[in-house]
């Protein structure tokens, strides 16, 4: 005769207590719990992607908003200043120096300033030539405005605030704290309906530099 095994006596039935009632963990037939750590990963899971689904709108509201900073500046363009017919004959001993202010359409990350002085450029003409030349009247030291000195004798430009002096040319009369020479411009002078107008380059440079930086 065959032995039948006995199941141990204080064992019932698999899954059941031995009293008959489900183990912990087991909730009767048809009824299935998840395990409280699993239930919490798809808990935090959900509000992940909840989370990176509700900022996608706000960061690209974010970015439509902040796009004019990360556009590049558009290289400077020529700005009419005046026409040579316009230009009087030499107000020193060697030449014509004229002091002409800049305004342009300026433009920031969001708005735009139709007609803004911009600053300032010194036209300087060699007399008895039609050459001209245009220094920024801005100090390359700190940013102050030169002033123009002529005389009879000739012309120079003299920095007010901290004594910088140059020659006619843009040239540092030495010694001198400016950094560079005045900063001179791109100047053209183009023949439009049988008028020779003169336009310039405009631009600002980073003041306390030895070398021309364009402002950004
Ligand atoms: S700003 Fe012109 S000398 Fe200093």
């Amino acid at each position: 005769m065959d032995d039948i095994p006995l199941a141990p006596l204080n064992e019932g039935p698999r899954g059941r207590s031995p009293a008959g009632a489900p183990r912990p963990g087991h909730h009767g037939p048809g009824s299935f719990q998840e395990p409280p750590r699993r239930s919490f990963f798809y808990q935090a899971l959900t509000a992940l992607i909840g989370g990176i689904v509700g900022l996608a709108p706000l960061a690209a509201g974010v970015a439509v908003y902040l796009d004019p900073l990360r556009r590049k500046k558009t290289a400077a363009s020529a700005v009419p200043v005046t026409s040579l017919d316009r230009i009087p004959d030499a107000t020193s001993a060697d030449a014509y120096v004229g002091l002409y202010k800049i305004t342009a359409n300026r433009q920031d990350a969001w708005n735009q300033y139709p007609n803004e002085p911009v600053g300032a450029v010194y036209l300087v003409v060699p007399k008895g030539t039609k050459e001209v030349k245009a220094l920024n009247a801005t100090c390359p030291h700190l940013g102050c405005f030169v002033d123009l000195q002529q005389s009879d004798k000739g012309y120079t430009f003299k920095c007010p605030c901290h004594t910088s002096a140059f020659h006619g040319d843009g040239s540092r009369i030495m010694p001198c704290v400016s950094p560079r020479d005045m900063d001179e411009l791109k100047c053209d002078v183009v023949e439009r309906n049988g008028r020779f107008d003169v336009s310039v380059v405009f631009e600002n440079f980073q003041p306390g530099l030895e070398e021309k930086k364009p402002k950004t």
